[in-house]
């Protein structure tokens, strides 16, 4: 085993597991459109090498998905819709953006 430190200031674990109706799951309610969101912002804004955009297994809160958990925030966002996304992204990423352009 290796062990080394994560080279990422952010990481964000989207939810992406689907099940069968009448099971609920975050990926029917939109996660992988979230997920592609912020993959998309973090492209965009030259934040690769600093921001990671992971899909996640179940988080076991399916119930209240789509699930997004922020580290090292350890924050946990639960419903996010598309719209939501832009609040995630203001609190937690943008500020790397000011950041990286000073
Ligand atoms: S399916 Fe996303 S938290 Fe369980």
């Amino acid at each position: 085993m290796e062990a080394k430190r994560s080279p990422y200031l952010k990481h964000l674990y989207v939810c992406v597991n689907r099940r069968d109706p009448p099971e609920a799951s975050c990926a029917p309610g939109g996660s992988e459109g979230v997920r592609e969101k912020l993959k998309s912002y973090v492209k965009e804004n030259g934040l690769k090498g600093k921001v990671r955009v992971s899909s996640s297994g179940c988080m076991d809160l399916c119930a209240r998905g789509p699930n997004v958990m922020v580290y090292p925030d350890h924050l946990w966002y639960s419903n996010v819709a598309l719209a939501d996304v832009d609040r995630i992204i203001e609190e937690h990423l943008a500020p790397l953006v000011t950041e990286s352009a000073k």
